[in-house]
């Protein structure tokens, strides 16, 4: 490899981007170069309006004074420190406070650095966890059709996106899938589809099926993001909860979205009153300015590994930077800036408005379903003929070169803005969108 080449102005073809058309992209290339509150601005100097607070992650929105303050703080006065057997006191401190943030039963936390780790991380812990009970032939794990659970190979074993899951060979073995709830019938429900709820009802054929003492968990989405918004049916989640009391199923709630006010509380688990073992976190923890995840547990499980010598590791596992001092930082500036703003409040407040405002677009063309939730909406399009996907790409580029930034999945436009969001840029938002549907093939 040639060292002394010299670097190219504007050459994108060294970055391999993720999740990303390559080619599209590098022909037409979307740049942001800053961001303040509820705006992007692009290389060119236009203002995109977030519809999508980043990747579903800056609820606070951009350049908040007290996370930008935090990590320069931070940085200054103790940059890293060793995540093994050795501690610094901001790492407690926000454990402490997301202890404080969750429902009652969440007393311990597990730092991880992204939504992925946190999956990989609370699926090895609840293994584990059975192993420690002195149930080691607990060890099938239990996902969903369309459930989304990062990319890594546990992630995308109990994850059910068919594109994430095909090309990587066999996955994990030992593992079974619930079926999704998207349910024709629930076409344009407003918040919580009315039918479905005997969908959960799956988990006791599964639990049948392989013996309910061989299955160490189960891991939902309580409302599934990635895949396109598929919110859970009434009374879904409560059904899971008892099939996996019963058996002795672990119920793992993975909140990499709904955590940290998406849905106007600080977690699904309150906002549906189900508590799971474990949830899930990451995105919303740091506002998506600096990596950070973690797995909350309640105490019966953490408990359950703090036996043998007390100088022996619990748990054999944790990443170099589990609970790194800038990331723990720059959660706790996060949780002041939710809590000082009142920002969870807020989304609970606005839903209602933003409800009106998505399911607003039911007439525009090629809409076939519309869903929502907190400050979550989805708009379903009809696919083109042979051309899966291309209908929604067309309107994510043309939101974009008219100022706003939405998401796509598939045929699927999904929208999760920053919880600052005001009702002047809601009914932005809105007329762009309805102005793109307008005029897509
Ligand atoms: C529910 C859920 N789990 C896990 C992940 C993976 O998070 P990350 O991209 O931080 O690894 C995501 C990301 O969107 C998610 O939505």
């Amino acid at each position: 490899m040639a060292l002394d080449r010299p670097t190219v102005p504007n050459d994108l073809s060294a970055f391999w981007m993720p999740f990303t058309a390559n080619r599209q992209f590098k022909k037409a290339p979307r740049m942001f170069v800053s961001a303040d509150r509820m705006h992007y601005k692009t290389a060119d100097g236009r203002e995109v309006l977030d519809g999508t607070a980043g990747l579903w992650c800056c609820n606070a929105g951009h350049n908040r004074p007290k996370i930008v303050e935090a990590i320069r703080q931070q940085v200054g006065e103790l940059d890293y420190a060793p995540a093994f057997q050795m501690g610094h006191p901001k790492a407690f401190e926000l454990a402490n406070r997301l202890r404080d943030l969750a429902p009652e039963p969440f007393e311990h936390v597990f730092f991880t650095n992204s939504g992925s780790e946190s999956v990989e991380t609370a699926l090895k812990i609840a293994i584990a966890y059975h192993r420690a009970k002195g149930e080691g032939q607990r060890t099938r794990l239990v996902g969903r059709e369309r459930g989304y659970h990062g990319v890594n190979f546990g992630g995308i074993s109990v994850g059910g996106i068919v594109n994430n899951r095909k090309f990587f060979g066999a996955l994990l073995n030992g593992v079974d899938h619930l079926p999704h709830t998207h349910l024709p019938e629930n076409a344009f429900t407003r918040g919580q589809p009315e039918h479905g709820a005997h969908l959960a009802d799956e988990l006791e054929r599964i639990a049948a099926l392989h013996g309910p003492e061989t299955i160490a968990a189960c891991i939902v989405e309580p409302m599934a993001g990635s895949t396109g918004v598929l919110l859970p049916p009434n009374g879904y989640l409560k059904r899971l909860r008892e099939i996996c009391d019963k058996h002795g199923i672990l119920l793992i709630f993975d909140e990499v979205i709904t955590g940290f006010g998406r849905l106007g509380s600080s977690f699904a688990a309150e906002h549906f009153d189900v508590m799971p073992d474990m949830i899930t976190c990451a995105k919303g923890l740091t506002n998506g300015v600096i990596p950070m995840g973690a797995v909350l547990c309640q105490a019966e499980i953490h408990d359950a590994f703090m036996q043998g010598p007390e100088h022996l590791i619990e748990l054999f596992h944790g990443y170099t930077y589990s609970g790194n001092p800038i990331a723990a930082a720059t959660g706790l500036a996060t949780m002041e800036t939710y809590a000082e703003e009142g920002l969870f409040q807020r989304a609970a407040d606005l839903e209602d408005y933003w409800a009106d405002a998505v399911h607003s677009l039911r007439d525009c063309p090629h809409v076939v379903d519309i869903r929502n939730m907190g400050l979550i909406g989805a708009v379903e399009l009809e696919p083109i003929e042979g051309q899966p996907a291309k209908r929604a790409f067309d309107a994510f580029v043309q939101a974009y070169e008219k100022g706003v930034l939405i998401r796509v999945t598939g045929d699927i436009i999904a929208l999760s803005p920053p919880l600052i969001i005001e009702k002047a840029h809601i009914d932005y938002l809105f007329s762009v969108l309805r102005d793109v549907l307008q005029n897509l093939d």
